[in-house]
């Protein structure tokens, strides 16, 4: 039977252990025999630790157990530990200095062969890791994700607790909320034919936790969006969601500045600005094409629509005069094959949505090198440099006309294309920085009406009421690490006649507001005050703090791109009985409803 007790975990035995008779639990990390002895790396979650079977000191019923051992058995071993030979010590392993020499084995189970071995998983098809994730959580590398993980929210829930902030937990069977993605419904048994639907986020409860007098909130929150996944997204995700009353940005901005300090210094031993750079919305996406820049390289985009007002080049001619932009991004001193260029080209039009990309070389001699050269003056170098800082021979351009938004959106993607391409990114490079004020409104054309850039509940910027809808800014803000969103917030409505004007610009009238959120409405009449937040996504953090490729490395059971849980094999379809508890039917899925 096996001791109750180990006396000690494999990776912290060390020569202060000498002579001394240890227990130790674990699995059968490697096997290797040598002529009669038996060498096992016994891991448990600290580390590894070699175990000795020798015959000379083993009985010959351990012996003949150790024989059976095969990789990833459990055993408990008592045994005493021994300094390792000068020629054997193995200065990579904590325990590299000592070995066990085992008088005694138990094995408390055995282990099949297995689906795929550890040192391999990185090979193996994602999915197969997934459908054996706990195997995989075996390996010491996404052991120590999830015990970062577990690091960062310690250390954040300590950082808000200094902060005088209350955790308080929101349900999670609740009502729809217009987050942007669609919800996960949940049939409510009592109440039948109708459905709870799982948070978005705890975006509503966290402004009535203000309206209770909560005043500083925080919530490590689970939350579900049924939206298309992709390496960033899970369709349940965690978030650090925050809420303070009687406060504003720089409130808001000072504080996540201060918690994140203290996680990054920490848990990551890395240490961050004491305040991050701030940009607005339209500032990063002129420079950068993107409300959320990797600002861990240059390449800007320049504006470049002037130089081609008058030029022979009817096509660009053309976009200028129809009120279009000519952007560019100058890539600096590197010889470009013409290949390498045709297929910057192909890829900018098949994955960047642009119509066209225009290169132009500028030659040692300073004369231009183009598909369109014979159009462009001879002085266009100097004419362009007006119009691109630091433009110099030997440089290329890489333009993209047409309608603003358009070009410099794929401008951006193109410019992170050639960061990655070109290795321009400074991966050593912490770069984190707030972008404000967004749009509060974007028009869907297709659609013909306006949809919320955060959620409906943002506070637009004084004077909203002089402007066009398209016009007026959201005092909202993203924070954004390495190029990627890490979190986003706003300070919010506190005036139900602001947040019914609000909810008319979305089109949501009078009738449906008070139906969807009368409620929220009556908490703004009874005396609530004026409130921001923001919300981080944990897995993002962890994933950028790690450089895993996907947040899935870092979610301890995540789910597939197609939104599927290899291990549970979930979804799965519900026998005909369960569903009629909840009173739903369900029928066989037709062509016309793909
Ligand atoms: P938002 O929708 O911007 O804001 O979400 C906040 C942060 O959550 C993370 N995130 C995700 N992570 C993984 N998978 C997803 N599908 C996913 N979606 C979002 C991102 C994002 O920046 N209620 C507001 C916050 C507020 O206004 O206070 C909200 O949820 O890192």
């Amino acid at each position: 039977m096996p001791s109750s007790f180990r006396s000690h975990a494999c990776g912290v035995i060390s020569k202060e252990h000498l002579n001394q008779t240890v227990t130790l639990n674990g699995w059968v990390n490697r096997r290797r025999d040598h002529g009669g002895i038996i060498f096992i790396d016994l891991r448990d979650r600290s580390g590894l630790v070699q175990l000795v079977f020798d015959p000379s000191v083993c009985d010959a019923t351990t012996m003949e157990q150790a024989h059976k051992l095969r990789s990833e058995f459990v055993i408990e071993v008592c045994g005493n530990v021994v300094a390792r030979d000068q020629a054997m010590i193995n200065p990579k392993l904590s325990t590299g200095e000592i070995e066990i020499d085992v008088a005694s084995l138990v094995i408390l189970n055995a282990a099949k062969a297995l689906p795929f071995q550890l040192d391999e998983a990185e090979k193996v098809d994602e999915e197969l890791r997934l459908a054996y994730r706990y195997l995989d959580l075996r390996r010491e590398k996404m052991h120590n994700f999830l015990k970062l993980r577990h690091d960062v929210v310690f250390a954040l829930r300590s950082a808000l607790n200094d902060e005088a902030f209350y955790e308080v937990e929101t349900p999670l069977l609740s009502k729809s909320t217009p987050e942007g993605a669609r919800d996960f419904l949940v049939p409510c048994r009592l109440q039948p034919g109708e459905f709870y639907a799982l948070p978005q986020s705890p975006q509503v409860y966290k402004q009535l936790l203000m309206a209770s007098g909560v005043e500083k909130y925080f919530q490590i929150a689970r939350c579900f969006r049924d939206e298309d996944l992709r390496a960033n997204r899970q369709p349940e995700f965690t978030q650090l969601d925050i809420e303070m009353s009687f406060t504003n940005e720089e409130h808001i901005f000072s504080l996540m500045e201060r918690v994140l300090g203290r996680v990054f210094g920490d848990v990551f031993n890395v240490q961050i600005p004491a305040s991050f750079d701030r940009y607005t919305y339209k500032d990063v996406f002129h420079r950068y094409g993107s409300d959320k820049p990797d600002m861990r390289f240059d390449l800007e985009i320049s504006q470049i629509t002037d130089l081609f007002a008058n030029s022979d080049l009817g096509f660009l001619k053309a976009v200028v005069e129809k009120g279009g932009s000519i952007g560019a991004l100058c890539v600096k001193d590197h010889q470009f094959s013409r290949s390498e260029l045709d297929k910057i080209v192909a890829k900018t039009i098949k994955d960047f949505g642009a119509k066209g990309l225009l290169y132009i070389r500028f030659n040692e001699d300073g004369s231009a090198n183009s598909p369109v050269s014979k159009f462009l003056p001879e002085d266009f170098l100097q004419q362009a440099q007006a119009h691109v800082p630091g433009l110099t021979k030997n440089d290329t351009l890489l333009i993209i006309a047409g309608d603003y938004a358009d070009s410099w959106t794929s401008l951006g993607r193109l410019r992170l294309y050639l960061g990655q391409e070109l290795d321009l990114v400074d991966t050593k490079k912490l770069s984190l920085c707030w972008v404000t004020k967004f749009p509060l409104l974007e028009y869907d054309v297709e659609e013909g009406r306006y949809y919320s850039v955060h959620h409906p509940f943002t506070r637009p910027e004084e004077g909203w009421e002089k402007k066009d809808p398209a016009q007026i800014t959201a005092r909202a803000y993203d924070l954004v690490m390495n190029g990627e969103e890490l979190g986003g917030g706003s300070m919010r409505i506190h005036e139900s006649d602001l947040q019914e004007k609000v909810f008319s610009f979305l089109g949501i009238d009078k009738e449906r507001a008070r139906e969807s959120f009368g409620f929220l409405l009556d908490a703004l009449e009874l005396g609530c005050p004026p409130m921001g937040g923001i919300a981080l996504g944990l897995d993002r953090m962890i994933a950028l703090m790690t450089n895993a490729p996907s947040i899935r490395e870092v979610i301890a059971f995540p789910k597939t791109q197609k939104g599927i849980c290899p291990l549970m094999q979930s979804p799965t379809v519900i026998d005909k009985e369960q569903l009629k508890e909840v009173f739903i039917q369900t029928r066989v899925r037709k062509a016309e409803d793909a």
